[in-house]
């Protein structure tokens, strides 16, 4: 029940009309009873200061950020707890009396799908696609897991490298660079071993297809895709599947990161089967 008591949490972004985020922490909430109520707002990067003092102003619990606001909220906050103190890039801000503290659950989301897919990437040579926000808190999951090697490739080729830099300071397996147009060509030595492809870019959202030559990447064994798609899988996974290649979209990452923010914001277990249940079914 919503009441004079009912405290806000939002998700704050640029698009934000796409996300299911809405739809499968409202059924958390409501399922455990806590006051809280999960609002969109559509935010251009413009304005995002004064969405951070308005969220200070009506003193909500907390918020999630997403694309293209998860590293630039950093300068804004109190307070950054560890692992997104390391990769500069918050998905989940709580409002402790007017304290605003800093987490990145995307890094457990990403964890946390792979291992409910069952795989494991440990010795492989992985092949990431983009170098955004959210690309760093891969590239520090994939740290962890001692992957043999990473190649980063970006439409903004210094983006690729800035991400490059940050994966050297971190860990010591290679990493090298390429272009969008390389991996996409596969034109190169480096791609010959790929055993892994990740796609971190926006592109497929809107069901646009990423357009790798597959040819290419004949040893590729598992592709996973942090796009998702309301009721249906990501191309990219559909390509992947049809060459016989593992592929999981972003589904379960979301539902993880959000399971992890859930817990964040309300000190509460997150019903996880019910925010499994609302996501699946959109
Ligand atoms: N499943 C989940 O839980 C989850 C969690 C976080 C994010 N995501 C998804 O991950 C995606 C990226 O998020 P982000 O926070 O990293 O966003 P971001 O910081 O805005 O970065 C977007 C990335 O996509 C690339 N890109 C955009 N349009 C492109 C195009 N037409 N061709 C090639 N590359 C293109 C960008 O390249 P440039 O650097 O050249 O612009 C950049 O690498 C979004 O779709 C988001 O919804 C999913």
């Amino acid at each position: 029940m919503i009441d004079a008591q009912t405290r806000l949490l939002a998700l704050l972004g640029h698009p934000v009309s796409h996300s299911l985020s809405p739809s499968f922490q409202n059924a958390a909430l409501q399922f455990l009873g806590l006051p809280f109520v999960y609002l969109a707002f559509d935010v251009l990067p413009q304005n995002l200061s004064k969405a951070v003092e308005a969220i200070k102003t009506l003193n909500a619990r907390g918020f999630n950020v997403t694309v293209p606001h998860k590293e630039r909220i950093c300068s804004f906050l109190d307070h950054l707890e560890e692992e997104a103190q390391i990769v500069q890039a918050v998905n989940t801000v709580v409002n402790e009396d007017g304290r605003l503290l800093g987490y990145n659950t995307d890094i457990y989301g990403f964890e946390k799908s792979m291992e409910e897919e069952g795989v494991r990437i440990e010795g492989k040579n992985v092949l990431l696609l983009g170098a955004g926000g959210v690309s760093r808190a891969i590239v520090f999951a994939l740290g962890r897991k001692n992957i043999t090697s990473l190649i980063i490739a970006n439409r903004t080729l210094e983006r690729a490298q800035e991400l490059a830099l940050f994966a050297e300071r971190f860990f010591s397996f290679p990493v090298k660079v390429a272009s969008w147009e390389d991996a996409m060509e596969g034109e190169g030595e480096c791609f010959h071993g790929v055993d892994v492809i990740v796609n971190a870019t926006s592109l497929g959202i809107k069901g646009e297809a990423i357009p790798l030559d597959w040819h290419k990447f004949l040893s590729c064994s598992l592709v996973m895709d942090v796009v998702y798609r309301k009721g249906s899988e990501t191309g990219f996974v559909v390509e992947a599947r049809k060459r016989g290649i593992h592929g999981f979209s972003g589904k379960s990452m979301l539902l993880y990161q959000g399971v992890r923010s859930f817990e964040l914001f309300t000190g509460h277990p997150a019903p996880v089967e019910i925010m499994k249940k609302f996501l699946e079914e959109g």
